[in-house]
C-alpha cells in the first residue's frame, strides 16, 4: 500500500514536517519527483534541518528512504545532504538508496537554467536555478544521463558528448560564465554517489509492497506548480501530482490508498506567475513575517496572500486528495478578521474554475470573511480546545471542499500538530 503527501498550493506547504511526523507509520519513504529545487524543512531534537532530496524520513533510523526514478539528483547538493544528516547520527549509507533510473543534473544543466532565465528578460519564471527545467528537457529529450550510467565504463565519454550539445545552447545563449569549478565538484561528488545502494527502484519498491511493507510517497513543489495542471508556463518541469507517483516510483495506481494533500491556512507562491489572492498591502506583510515567509532553497521572499479554493478545489480534484492537513493555522493567530476566496470573477463573470491562462484574463477573487481567532493556539494538544472561530473556519473548508480537514498543524515543531 502506497500512501501519497503532496502540496496542494505553489509550494512550502510544510510537506517536511508532515512528512516527518507520518513516517513513523510507514517503512520506505519515497520521493517521486523534483529535484534541489525542493527544500522540506523539519526540526529535529529542536534543530533547523533543511532537506532538498534526501526524503524525509531519514530521521527514523529504522526507515528505508528512497530516491525514485522521477527525481533529478545533483550529486553535489546530495553529497552535502548527507554531510548535514550525518551530523545528527544518520547511517545515510544504511538507509537510503537511490533508483538507477534518476536522472543527473549536471553542471551545463545549472548553466542552461540561469542562460534561460536570463534571456527570458521580465517573463522570468523565476526558476531555483538549480538546473530541473534543462534536466528534465533532456530526459523527455532522451539525452539525459542517469544515475545507473555512472557504473558504466563509458560515462565519460557520454558526458564529454552531451556537455558539447550543451556548450553550444549556452553559446547560443551567449553565456559567459566559467563553469570549470562546478565541474571539478561535480566530478568529486560523483565518486560519493557511486558508494551509494543504486538499486533498481521500481522492483526494490514493488518487492517491499509485495512482502506488505507500507511505502508514503514524499512530494515536492505543489499542485498548481505541476508541469500540466500548474500556471503554465510559471510551474517546474515535473509531475508534483499524485499520478506522478506512479511514474516516478514506477508503482501501479491501484496501490495507491491515500493521497494526503497540505495546504497552509494561507496561501504563498514563490517565483513568477498569477496568484489570485495575493496581498500586496501590510496584510501580505503580516503573514511573511510572522510565518517567516522567506524561500528555503533560496532564501527569497515568498508572495503571501489569503488562501484560494478554488485552486484548493482543483488540487483536490486533480489528486483524488482524502484527506487534507492544514499546516501553519497559528500564523493567523494575530488576526481579527480572515480572508477566503470562494469563487473568481473572470471577465466580470463570477466562476469557480481554474482558467486556462490565469494572467491572460482580468481575474479577481472573491472573497467570505471569517472572524479571526486572535489567541495563541500554538500550544493547543487537541481540537476540542480549539477556539470556536478556527473550528467554524475548518467547518467551512470541509463543507466547500469534500475532503475532510484530518489535522491542523500549529507551529513548526514536530509535535505541534491537532488531530481534527
Ligand atoms: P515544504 O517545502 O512544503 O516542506 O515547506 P518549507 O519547509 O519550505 O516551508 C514551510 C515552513 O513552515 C518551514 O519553515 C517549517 O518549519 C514551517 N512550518 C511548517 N508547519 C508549520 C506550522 O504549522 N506553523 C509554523 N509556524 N511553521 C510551520
Ligand atoms: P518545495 O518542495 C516553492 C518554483 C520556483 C519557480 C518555479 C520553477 O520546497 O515546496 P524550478 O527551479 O523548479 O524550475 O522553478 O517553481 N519552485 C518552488 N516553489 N517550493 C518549491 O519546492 C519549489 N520548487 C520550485 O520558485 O517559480
Ligand atoms: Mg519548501
Amino acid at each position: 500500500m502506497v500512501d501519497v503527501i503532496l502540496g496542494l498550493q505553489w509550494g512550502d506547504e510544510g510537506k517536511g514536517k508532515i512528512v516527518d511526523f507520518f513516517a513513523k507509520n510507514y517503512d520506505v519513504i519515497a520521493r517521486f519527483q523534483g529535484g534541489p529545487n525542493a527544500g522540506h524543512t523539519l526540526y529535529v531534537n529542536d534543530k533547523k534541518v533543511v532537506l532538498h532530496q534526501i526524503p524525509s524520513g531519514i530521521f527514523h533510523e529504522d526507515k528505508t528512504n528512497l530516491i525514485g526514478n522521477g527525481v533529478v539528483l545533483d550529486a553535489v547538493t546530495l553529497k552535502k545532504e548527507c554531510k548535514a544528516v550525518a551530523e545528527f547520527g544518520v547511517d545515510y549509507k544504511k538507509n537510503l538508496f537511490i533508483s538507477e533510473r534518476a536522472h543527473l543534473i549536471l553542471p551545463t544543466h545549472r548553466a542552461l537554467d540561469k542562460a534561460s532565465e536570463l534571456s527570458k528578460g521580465n517573463d522570468k519564471i523565476g526558476s531555483t536555478l538549480k538546473g530541473i527545467g534543462p534536466a528534465y528537457m533532456d530526459k523527455t529529450g532522451r539525452n539525459g544521463l542517469r544515475v545507473g550510467d555512472l557504473l558504466d565504463k563509458n560515462f565519460t565519454t557520454q558526458y564529454i558528448k552531451l556537455r558539447l550539445k550543451h556548450q553550444r545552447l549556452l553559446d547560443n545563449f551567449n553565456f559567459q560564465e566559467d563553469i570549470s569549478a562546478w565541474e571539478e565538484e561535480f566530478f568529486e561528488a560523483l565518486e560519493f554517489l557511486r558508494e551509494f545502494k543504486i538499486v533498481n527502484g521500481e522492483y526494490f519498491i514493488n518487492e517491499k509492497l509485495n512482502a506488505g511493507k507500507k511505502v508514503l510517497a514524499e512530494g515536492a513543489q505543489g499542485s498548481m506548480l505541476d508541469v500540466d495542471f500548474g500556471t503554465f508556463p510559471f510551474v517546474t518541469s515535473s509531475s508534483t501530482i499524485s499520478a506522478g507517483v506512479c511514474t516516478g516510483l514506477g508503482v501501479a495506481p491501484q496501490k495507491i490508498k491515500e493521497v494526503i494533500g497540505i495546504t497552509k491556512a494561507y496561501c504563498t507562491r514563490v517565483g513568477s506567475g498569477p496568484f489570485p489572492t495575493e496581498l500586496l498591502d501590510d496584510k501580505g506583510d503580516f503573514l511573511r513575517n510572522a510565518g517567516n515567509e522567506f524561500g528555503s532553497t533560496t532564501g527569497r521572499p515568498r508572495r503571501c496572500g489569503w488562501i484560494d479554493l478554488v485552486a484548493l478545489q482543483f488540487a483536490c480534484m486533480i489528486n483524488g486528495v482524502t484527506q487534507i492537513v492544514m499546516t501553519k493555522a497559528d500564523i493567523l493567530d494575530g488576526l481579527e478578521e480572515l480572508q477566503v476566496c470562494n469563487s473568481y470573477l473572470v471577465n466580470g463573470e463570477e466562476k469557480n474554475y481554474i482558467p486556462f491562462q490565469m494572467n491572460k484574463v482580468d481575474l479577481k477573487a472573491v472573497y467570505k470573511a471569517f472572524k479571526g481567532w486572535h489567541t495563541d493556539i500554538s500550544n493547543v494538544k487537541d481540537f476540542s480546545s480549539m477556539p470556536q472561530e478556527m473550528k467554524t473556519y475548518i467547518s467551512f473548508l470541509n463543507d466547500f471542499l469534500k475532503v475532510p480537514v484530518k489535522y491542523i498543524s500549529n507551529g513548526p515543531g514536530r509535535n505541534q500538530i491537532v488531530s481534527a
